[in-house]
């Protein structure tokens, strides 16, 4: 593990491509020969990936370019398809091949790669690395899932969301990465759609966004590949498996099935949505059966680690009705029609099948937008956003009653979007903050927002309005769990700023969830101001 690190960490980025002889794959010592071939010219200045962890395997990914800023989305890779080679060993140094082959790839998948390697063993560290022609990729670090039948004694999760360039560096992944997790989480806003410079942060952007607005494939792909050149989200794809979920800036603000937000044609928006859906599976670490088909992704699943937690991972995005009421801050009563929903039917279905079918202790939900009513408004009335469940109300009653009736032993929600840190709880009556259901954990974002700031007290701004939102800060950065039979740790980690590279985490408060309490108990809490 340590040595691992040392690879992965050293020099502040990833280690560069190393050179073998044609036809070999026979073990490097990618550290020696790291500067034998200047990192421009490798065909993998997008790093490495791996996801969506099985007892027996994982996904691994890369995707060629020597140029990743090209015009047309193509990575300056000549369009030929190209023989890639695989390798996954026990260890970093690829002493212990458990498992290689070959896979092609070219312009028609905007030369990525996703190989569902299988036939290892659970609960295990892998390594893995590709190379075509003489270029070796970039060392991963991953891992496989543990046997279903097992009981893990922990597990180290960290989520995040909402990383946009140019607000900021993204070093929030880096601390990530230093946490070393077994598992990632990404619950959205992986990327945004926005032209250079049209949405500054308070605290000032300190990069810009290559090219358009995004549309067609070649601005999604080139926008994946700007965001995948950063060397901190590279070292975290690097490090350990990540389980992604789309949200809505990974095609454009608050879409919601075919119709978008603003007033372009319904048409457009079709051929727009299925290339962002295209180039977002040509860019994760996602097995085949998210392929998308025309306009349509399969994104909602389901991941265990063991006996010890199921993840439901959902999609809020491409089966939900159209945001009701002008999709505003403000409730109108149409929102209440109880044949609404954010999941859609057959998902709303699966869900339910799935909450039956677990014996985890924990079953988290992975998801895009607040579950947890936020009334933002400091007068009597109401001001609920129209895009999170609150604008979905009947079908969150019916997920809280799918898990009620199939006995779900500790539920929790994980949510990302709203930039800011939130411990809340989930109620069965908003006007009575005993009758807790289920804790709800909000990431803050990686950068989205800029520096933001803290208040003493932990105190959201509209407390009074929601006493069951038990902490809130507009710090960047992310959340780290620990996953024991007995309880969940939450750490609300935060940066100092990301205006400024490089700044420290610290954690700004820690909850704890006690197996069959639903509660969530503050166990620390470190103002930015006492640093
Ligand atoms: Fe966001």
């Amino acid at each position: 593990m340590r040595t691992s690190r040392r690879i992965l960490l050293k020099g502040g980025v990833l280690t560069g491509a190393a050179t073998l002889a044609p036809g070999s794959l026979t073990p490097v010592d990618l550290r020696s020969t790291a500067a034998a071939t200047p990192f421009r010219d490798t065909p993998f200045s997008l790093g490495v990936a791996s996801g969506d962890p099985l007892p027996d395997g994982f996904v691994i990914w890369t995707r060629l370019a020597v140029q990743p800023l090209a015009d047309d989305g193509l990575g300056g890779v000549s369009p030929h398809s190209r023989e890639i080679r695989w390798q996954v060993a026990r260890d970093e140094r690829f002493r212990y091949v458990e498992a290689s082959g070959r896979a092609w790839t070219g312009p028609a998948e905007g030369h990525s790669v996703h190989v569902e390697v299988h036939g290892l063993r659970p609960g295990r560290e892998y390594f893995y690395r590709f190379r075509t022609d003489r270029e070796v990729s970039p060392v991963g670090r991953t891992r496989t899932a543990p046997d279903p039948a097992s009981y893990p004694s922990s597990l180290a999760m960290s989520f995040a969301s909402c990383a946009q360039l140019e607000h900021g560096w993204f070093t929030a992944y880096r601390r990530m990465a230093e946490d070393e997790p077994e598992l990632v989480l990404h619950l959205g806003d992986y990327l945004y759609e926005y032209s250079p410079g049209t949405v500054p942060a308070d605290s000032g952007n300190v990069r810009a966004h290559e090219g358009p607005e995004t549309a067609s494939l070649a601005d999604y792909r080139r926008r994946h590949a700007q965001y995948k050149t950063d060397p901190d989200l590279q070292l975290l794809h690097a490090t350990a498996p990540w389980v992604v979920v789309f949200d809505d800036h990974e095609v454009c603000d608050n879409w919601a099935d075919e119709v978008p937000r603003t007033a372009a044609s319904v048409p457009y928006f079709r051929d727009r949505r299925a290339a962002a859906l295209r180039a977002y599976y040509e860019n994760m670490p996602l097995r085949r059966s998210a392929i998308p088909r025309g306009l349509e992704m399969v994104a909602h699943r389901r991941l265990a680690w063991g006996r010890l937690a199921t993840f439901h991972m959902l999609d809020t995005r491409q089966h939900r009705d159209d945001q009701s009421c002008g999709d505003g801050m403000g409730s109108c009563g149409a929102e209440q029609d109880a044949a609404r929903s954010i999941l859609g039917e057959s998902q709303e279905s699966w869900l339910a099948e799935g909450f039956a079918a677990s014996t985890a202790t924990w079953d988290f939900l992975g998801q895009q937008v607040p579950f947890a009513r936020m009334d933002t408004s400091p007068t009597p009335d109401e001001r609920l956003s129209m895009d999170s469940w609150d604008g979905y109300p009947a079908c969150r009653d019916r997920v809280v009653r799918a898990w009620q009736d199939a006995g779900v032993r500790n539920p929790v929600v994980l949510t990302g979007d709203v930039h800011d840190h939130l411990a809340s709880e989930v109620l069965s009556d908003w006007e009575d903050p005993s009758s807790v259901l289920a804790p709800e954990l909000v990431c803050t974002s990686i950068t989205s927002g800029g520096d933001g700031h803290d208040s003493d007290d932990g105190r959201y701004r509209w407390a009074e309005q929601n006493p069951h939102i038990r902490f809130w800060t507009d710090l960047r950065g992310y959340v780290r769990t620990r996953v024991t039979p007995d309880s969940v740790t939450a750490d609300f980690r935060c940066l100092t700023g990301v205006s400024r590279p490089d700044q420290p985490a610290f954690t700004r408060a820690s909850y704890v969830i006690a197996d069959g309490d639903h509660a969530l108990h503050q166990v620390s809490a470190t103002p930015l101001s006492s640093l």
